[in-house]
């Protein structure tokens, strides 16, 4: 079963001058998510924003807000990302606090007894096995496409076989976050990706609908 094609504009590459008037103008172009890329400096060479961010974006915002934790140790911000707004939480298999197996599976099932949409995501350098014993636990995976830490990097196309295996392996959400495009969103939904995060390709662009747009008609 197809799932449906959905667009989550990443706020990191927004003008964040105009926050409310950024997260107005991509939903009303049709974004069907928010994406939120948190940062901390040590998982990811660079630092972007907090819970602070993702509870003035809750503030203004009426689509669902999809936040990833690129930090190593999500385990001790959960509650303060929940407490902002946070609707969908994606942590990454290899963040430091979350390495213990047992760990990461009683946090995941802790998201979903708090009826928060639970998601997984690997570097890629990181292989899809890696997420083959959580796969019941959560809601979607996210397969960076990237090295994580910055927006307008070019595509990697040999996530696209990873794509593939996440796609045999598991039934729900693939989200595909960096350096997507018209060009690059129909190859990784070709490969079986239903989630498209897109930084550069929305938010540099003139029209925002367009833009939106310009992602779907090429998927
Ligand atoms: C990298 C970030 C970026 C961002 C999207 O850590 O996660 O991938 O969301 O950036 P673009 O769409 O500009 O590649």
């Amino acid at each position: 079963m197809m799932r449906k094609l959905l667009v989550a504009p990443s706020l990191l590459a927004c003008d964040f001058t105009r926050l409310a008037e950024e997260v107005n103008a991509v939903e009303q172009a049709g974004a069907d998510w928010l994406h939120l890329d948190v940062m901390d400096g040590h998982f990811v060479p660079n630092i972007s924003f907090g819970p602070v961010i993702v509870e003035a974006v809750h503030r203004v915002a009426h689509r669902p807000l999809d936040v990833q934790l690129m930090i190593e140790h999500p385990e001790q911000y959960v509650d303060a990302f929940l407490k902002a707004g946070t609707d969908h939480l994606t942590v990454h298999v290899e963040s430091d606090g979350l390495k213990s197996p047992a760990t990461l599976t009683t946090f995941l099932r802790d998201l979903r007894r708090r009826k928060i949409r639970a998601g997984l995501s690997v570097k890629p350098k990181t292989p899809a096995e890696a997420l083959r014993p959580y796969l019941d636990e959560i809601d979607q995976i996210l397969v960076m496409t990237v090295e994580p830490g910055f927006g307008g990097q070019a595509f990697m196309p040999d996530m696209l076989d990873k794509i593939r295996t996440c796609r045999e392996w598991f039934a729900g959400d693939i989200v595909i976050d960096g350096g997507i495009n018209p060009q690059t969103a129909a190859l990784v939904v070709e490969a079986g990706a239903n989630v498209l995060v897109a930084g550069t390709a929305i938010f540099r662009q003139p029209n925002y609908h367009h833009a939106i747009q310009a992602l779907r008609a090429a998927a």
